[in-house]
């Protein structure tokens, strides 16, 4: 039913696995012995965390933190907003932030700044997708999953209103669908 929505498929359920999976080795072979705080950044992150915590075959904590800045429509809003904080203390943790996708690299950044702020060892990211044309800020994620082009896409984790998030894939909407919302 969602496919019918949908008009190309950006990355497909086989190259998402692919990708998560030498992804998970890199971060494996970077963190098996520090015992890290995986934290993923609410809603997007659900589909990719899952996948990738299966994947870590070492001694890790998971966090979540809330924070949103598109506030449900296609463009950023330019606000980053804090709605649920993370509840363990990063003190002197190195801290992995898993991202869906970095685009303008707002969300990102202010995260990272506010775990250095609080005292964490170290902070990289880890993103599934990364959209350098769409960057308002300096800011490379250190562990990339796949580079896409400056195009809205829905999907493992994306939403347009809410929606799409449980799509097992990614891709573009049909402009029909946004069109005839006004
Ligand atoms: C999306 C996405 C990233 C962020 C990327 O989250 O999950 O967190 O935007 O955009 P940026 O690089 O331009 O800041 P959103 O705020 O839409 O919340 P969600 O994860 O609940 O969809």
């Amino acid at each position: 039913m969602l496919n019918n929505d949908i008009e190309n498929v950006m990355i497909s359920k086989d190259e998402i696995k692919a990708v998560v999976k030498d992804l998970s080795r890199q971060i494996e072979r970077d963190y098996k012995d520090k015992f890290p705080i995986i934290l993923g950044l609410l809603k997007g992150c659900v589909p990719f965390m899952a996948d990738l915590l299966k994947e870590l075959d070492f001694h890790l904590e998971i966090a979540f933190m809330n924070v949103s800045s598109y506030h449900g429509g296609m463009e950023s809003s330019g606000e980053v907003k804090i709605e649920m904080d993370l509840g363990s203390p990063v003190k002197d943790r190195h801290v992995i932030i898993a991202e869906d996708i970095v685009d303008s690299g707002r969300t990102i950044q202010s995260v990272v700044e506010l775990l250095k702020y609080r005292g964490a060892k170290s902070v990289k990211v880890v993103t599934l997708m990364d959209k350098p044309e769409g960057r308002v800020i300096d800011f490379v994620p250190e562990y990339i999953g796949k580079t896409i082009p400056k195009a809205f896409v829905v999907g493992y984790g994306l939403d347009y209103q809410e929606r799409y998030r449980n799509l097992p894939y990614v891709g573009t909407l049909k402009p029909k669908i946004y069109m005839t919302e006004e």
